[in-house]
């Protein structure tokens, strides 16, 4: 076992034992290999590298009660990087490369998956880069697949309230750019918002619909729900990106007997919520206490009492039982490993 404090794990880079490693080159994918180095080997002149043609995932698998590794979700994962993929002229992946990669670096790297109660999961970051050279502006012709595994804690501070600003002086995607797939200049073009917030004592940042800046559109890497009495409301947008999260609380809603709108959601629309959230692999759901607007000065609040909402609670709390195995997986949503 290595030598780590599983409770306090921060959502950080940690080194494991392997990685998984599979090469696109004259039109077809070779074999999967394993590497115990974290580094690559890389042309300087890498289509990745210029021109940002890379894509990435994230996902987590969890060990249960039982001992038994749970996988959350992952064809999802395999198909949203294969629409990825697609968008930014990229090989598709074979369901059988993915899955593959995938469990291999799980079971390459067991001993470190936190243990059952400690508030940690073994995050998953599959990788699609570009590693043909390419100076002319053209998709490059050699790809890599990487997986790597990172042991990791909760993301900002856990199921507790955060504080959010609304940044309308820039914007993450374009209208009918690439805001709706998991490529990694979206991130990049979210930093400046993202450390702006950060400075002024936020945790994270909200983008607007880039068109008219009247919708909300998502909240850095994670989307956005809303709950109002009985109805589970999260925003319908082509730029932004299907969140596994989001479509599992959608789905948990549904079940628990509540009614779900994904729709357009204007700004102003926040002061009629009773909850808010944000909802990704990483954060699982930040609740949201307050919002703040630096184009019209306006503060929305939630968390009045300084506790999540008692519906963001039990969606919590379901989607942590499933994906730990303490609640029957009726959606068949895991795999076991
Ligand atoms: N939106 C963005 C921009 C993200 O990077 C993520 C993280 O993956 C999400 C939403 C949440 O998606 P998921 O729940 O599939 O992790
Ligand atoms: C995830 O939730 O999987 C993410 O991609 C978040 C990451 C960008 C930190």
């Amino acid at each position: 076992m290595p030598n780590l404090d599983w409770e306090n794990l921060p959502f950080a880079y940690h080194k494991t034992d392997y990685n998984i490693r599979c090469y696109f080159k004259d039109g077809k994918w070779g074999k999967i290999e394993k590497s115990d180095s974290e580094y690559l080997q890389m042309h300087i002149a890498a289509g990745c590298l210029h021109y940002g043609q890379e894509a990435f995932e994230g996902m987590k698998a969890f060990c249960g009660k039982d001992g038994k590794i749970r996988i959350f979700r992952w064809e999802e994962n395999a198909k949203r990087l294969n629409r990825s993929a697609e968008e930014i002229f990229m090989p598709e992946i074979p369901r059988e490369i993915f899955k593959q990669a995938v469990f291999s670096a799980i079971e390459l790297n067991k001993k470190f998956i936190p243990p059952y109660n400690s508030g940690a999961s073994l995050y998953i970051r599959p990788l699609l880069i570009g590693s043909g050279a390419q100076l002319g502006l053209h998709p490059t012709k050699e790809y890599l697949f990487l997986v790597f595994v990172n042991p990791v804690g909760p993301y900002l501070l856990g199921f507790n309230p955060i504080d959010i600003l609304i940044d309308r002086d820039r914007d993450r995607a374009a209208p009918l750019g690439v805001g709706h797939i998991k490529a990694g200049g979206n991130y990049a073009a979210s930093f400046k918002s993202l450390i702006k917030a950060e400075k002024q004592g936020y945790h994270s940042v909200m983008f607007l619909d880039p068109k008219e800046k009247k919708y909300i559109d998502e909240c850095g890497p994670a989307n956005f729900f809303a709950i109002k009495g009985n109805t589970y409301i999260t925003p319908k947008s082509k730029s932004i990106l299907a969140s596994i999260t989001n479509k599992s609380l959608m789905r948990l809603s549904e079940n628990m007997g509540m009614k779900v709108e994904q729709r357009k959601i204007r700004v102003e629309e926040l002061a009629e919520f009773d909850e808010a959230g944000s909802c990704g692999t990483a954060a699982v759901i930040s609740p949201i206490k307050k919002i703040v607007d630096n184009g019209t000065g306006k503060t929305y609040e939630f968390c009045k009492d300084g506790k999540p909402g008692p519906i963001s609670t039990k969606l919590y709390n379901r989607l942590h039982a499933i994906q730990y195995g303490d609640e029957d997986d009726k959606f068949s949503w895991t795999t076991i490993i």
